[in-house]
């Protein structure tokens, strides 16, 4: 009958938009041999990084960072720090008490990074930081204590000792001029004398990758891994001297900032990118490097998801064909829209209301895609950093040659903390492909604020000869 026949033909329909879907996102699963590449290949390119020396470009960056010790637990002292590297810009004083009453507290304020800023000339960069340091020290009445400072400052820096590091790039949305390859102490030291208003002592500048170990650290002696799964995606751990090369020395051992995103821009994950993957790379700021930041977080997740749901809409698998403006808006799915959608409490009404908020217009079936397509996309990511963590973790445990490694990985990111499903898989595929190692996440609590005062407690106790 002609009712049977409209029936066939839907269900015809329905199947071959089925197929279509699955076609286009079938490039996002990995299999476990694919993975185990992944993982090997990030192990020789952190060789290529130590082996290296400190001039000539390796993907993976292999950066020392001066931080030779985790904190004893006896640091004390009041000091200032700053955190640039996200959105924000964050200005703090850390009070560090040490022995019975041994504790942190941190009293911050907040300040955005206005993008024309972040874009700008490097002198407006660097003034408007210190116009926020300025406020903030009016803010708590302490204009004329000149207080030791510690800096995080969360992009690649070629350091010379821990108070001095070139930027070697910008990285995730920053793109100041006259700054690459420049000191960044000097640049803040500079934009305090044009403002010659008050004066500081910064004696440390710290990755946030470092400072999140040494938070982690101070609370568990195990930590010596320090991973950011958030708006940038790296990774720091303690090295052996002996195995970082640009550095003079063979004895004890160095945090390593890694730069692990810079991994796949000389062509070594070619075969897993899609087409999605590199027109991300070429609506960036910084076309054909951080590759594998790109494939891993929380700053270019959700363009990958939209790029995908443009394709699926442009063959009318979506969204009833109409690509609307607000679907070739960069930068609409951020990591807090994608861990909503793909949380398990909600129903796919809820999910259709985020896509409203979005502005894009759903049906039900919809709603199904999108949230397959954001799965397919975050679990991709985890299962990268995974990869690339069971690289480091196994490579520890064979610098001191065991047959078992035991170690914390201390963490920070909204990735790894909103996202309803990447810690978990994360967490598996870190234990399948590193069977030899017990690996302990913890998350740390403002650990670039707290980590940049460890390290200047370190470094101002060194000084003081305590
Ligand atoms: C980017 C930066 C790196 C930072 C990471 C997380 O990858 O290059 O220095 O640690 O983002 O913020």
């Amino acid at each position: 009958s002609k009712g049977a026949a409209m029936v066939t033909a839907v269900a015809g329909r329905l199947h071959s938009q089925r197929l279509q879907v699955c076609h286009t996102l079938a490039p996002f699963s990995l299999s476990p041999g694919q993975l185990q590449q992944v993982r090997d290949r990030m192990r020789v390119d952190l060789e290529r990084g130590l082996r290296k020396g400190t001039h000539t470009g390796t993907p993976v960056k292999m950066l020392p960072s001066f931080v030779c010790t985790l904190p004893s637990g006896n640091e004390w002292g009041k000091y200032l720090a700053l955190d640039l590297g996200g959105t924000n810009f964050r200005v703090m004083v850390v009070k560090i008490r040490s022995g019975l009453r041994r504790s942190v507290r941190i009293y911050n304020k907040i300040y955005a990074i206005p993008l024309e800023i972040m874009q700008g000339t490097g002198e407006e960069l660097f003034d408007h930081i210190v116009q926020c340091i300025a406020d903030f020290l009016d803010y708590m009445g302490m204009k004329n204590t000149r207080l030791p400072l510690g800096f995080t400052f969360s992009f690649p820096c070629r350091q010379t000792g821990i108070d001095k590091g070139a930027l070697v790039s910008w990285t995730k949305g920053f793109k100041a001029t006259d700054c690459e390859g420049h000191d960044v102490v000097d640049m803040l030291r500079e934009a305090i004398k044009r403002k010659n208003e008050f004066d500081l002592d910064i004696v440390a500048v710290v990755n946030d990758t470092v400072g999140t170990m040494m938070t982690c650290a101070y609370e568990d002696p195990k930590c010596e891994i320090g991973l950011i799964a958030g708006t940038g995606s790296n990774v720091c751990y303690m090295e052996e001297m002996r195995n970082i090369k640009c550095m003079e020395g063979n004895e004890g051992r160095m945090c390593v900032n890694t730069e692990w995103g810079g991994f796949g821009d000389d062509g070594a994950l070619e075969d897993i990118c899609t087409k999605f993957d590199q027109e991300v790379d070429e609506g960036s700021l910084n076309m054909g490097k951080q590759r594998f930041e790109k494939m891993t977080s929380g700053m270019y997740l959700g363009e990958i998801v939209r790029q995908i749901l443009i394709d699926l809409t442009s063959r009318g698998l979506l969204f009833r064909g109409r690509i609307t403006e607000r679907l070739k808006t960069p930068g609409i799915f951020e990591t807090r829209f994608l861990s909503q959608i793909e949380s398990d409490r909600l129903a796919l009404l809820q999910v259709r209301a985020i896509l409203q908020q979005l502005g894009l217009d759903s049906t039900c079936d919809d709603s199904i895609i999108v949230k397959e397509v954001c799965g397919v996309v975050s679990r991709r990511a985890a299962q990268l950093c995974g990869a690339g963590l069971a690289a480091i973790v196994d490579k520890i445990r064979e610098n001191r040659g065991l047959d078992h490694l035991d170690i914390t990985v201390g963490v920070d990111g909204t990735l790894y903390k909103l996202h309803p499903h990447f810690s978990t898989i994360l967490k598996e595929t870190v234990k399948a492909l590193a069977p030899l190692c017990d690996v302990t996440f913890i998350l740390s609590e403002d650990g670039s604020g707290k980590g940049a005062a460890l390290i200047t407690a370190v470094a101002c106790s060194l000084c003081r000869g305590v």
